[in-house]
């Protein structure tokens, strides 16, 4: 049985374990520092069993021996930004999260497939990738399928369509500086400015930029969680059954794209050891070029980190 574990059993981590119990994807370990708050989650999640037929083990602890030989380890603890909290002062405090479950991980399921959630994005699937030492395509972050998934919702608003009709791509950081890709937006195989004024477009690529916030605004407490949990699983999915699908993923860099040394949202091909290829997209030059800037912005904020 394939074992996966998902630290941070809040609002992300328990929505997240829910899903994954109901599609069978494997025996699970829900992993948090609040003591009770995991296992109450997991009991409650098993006790559901009988009414939703699923066959899986749901274990809920406050250690991570329970996490031994996990086949995924999915990374969803942090703080969310708090008033009076600088971005620098949230870079500092969910790093230093991210090094002690790195440390964890690497003492007790060092031969899983990391796939980092907590935010900033970016810098801590960095962070997570240089505290394990791990090989790079074992470390992976989750953004650009949540974003995509957002663009393509937004398109399919527009159209009045199906939704699942719609394949939208978005690279770049999971942040303000994204790239939603019209060229690399289909719907059915339909180019989409075949179908989408370029008002509307520009309407859904806004919308999709900030949907992150939009969601925050709303919640007022908290930030989303349904269509995170559904991306996450998305590709724990294509982990476990080595479906070598392509999607976004927040990954290393090592002269593809001109970027070296970084972490940042491109196309890849998912599959059981991890990251199997970056997906090099032939990119118009200002797409290129606002790539290159946001990792300059990332570059600026890895200073932050304790490394
Ligand atoms: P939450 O606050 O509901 O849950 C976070 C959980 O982490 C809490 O239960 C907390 O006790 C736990 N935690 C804190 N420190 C820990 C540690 N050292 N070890 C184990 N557990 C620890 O937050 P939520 O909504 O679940 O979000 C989690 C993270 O995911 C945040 O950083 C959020 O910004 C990020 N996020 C990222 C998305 C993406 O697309 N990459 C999408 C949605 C959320
Ligand atoms: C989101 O995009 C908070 O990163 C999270 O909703």
């Amino acid at each position: 049985m394939v074992k996966i574990s998902v630290v941070g059993a809040g609002m992300v981590g328990a929505t997240l374990v829910q899903r994954l119990a109901e599609s069978e994807l494997g025996d699970l370990v829900m992993i948090d520092v609040v003591d009770g708050l995991p296992q109450g989650k997991a009991l409650d999640l098993m006790e559901s069993a009988p009414l939703c037929g699923f066959d899986v083990d749901v274990v809920g602890s406050n250690d991570y021996r329970d996490i031994e030989s996990s086949d995924v380890v999915v990374v969803t603890a942090g703080l969310p930004r708090k008033p009076g909290m600088t971005r620098d002062d949230l870079i500092r405090i969910n790093s230093g999260i991210i090094r002690d479950i790195s440390s964890k991980v690497v003492e007790y399921a060092s031969s899983a497939i990391l796939l980092v959630v907590t935010n900033p994005l970016d810098l801590m699937t960095y962070a997570a990738l240089k505290y394990t030492g791990f090989e790079p395509h074992r470390v992976l972050g989750m953004g650009g399928v949540l974003d995509s998934a957002r663009f393509a919702y937004f398109i399919a608003l527009e159209l009045d369509c199906s939704p699942t009709d719609v394949q939208a791509m978005v690279i770049g950081s999971h942040g303000d500086m994204m790239l939603p890709l019209p060229e690399y937006t289909t719907v059915s195989g339909i180019p989409i400015r075949e179908l989408l004024s370029s008002d509307a477009l520009s309407r859904s690529v806004s919308r999709t930029v900030n949907a992150g916030a939009e969601i925050v605004d709303l919640l007022k407490t908290g930030s989303a969680f349904y269509a995170p949990s559904a991306a996450i699983v998305r590709m724990v999915e294509a982990v476990v059954h080595n479906q070598r699908r392509i999607m976004p993923a927040s990954v290393y860099l090592d002269g593809k794209y001109g970027l070296k040394d970084i972490c940042i949202g491109l196309p890849v091909r998912l599959g059981r050891g991890g990251v199997l290829d970056v997906i090099e997209l032939d990119l118009q030059s200002e797409t290129m070029d606002a790539l290159h800037r946001s990792t300059d912005s990332l570059r600026t904020l890895i200073s932050s980190l304790e490394l």
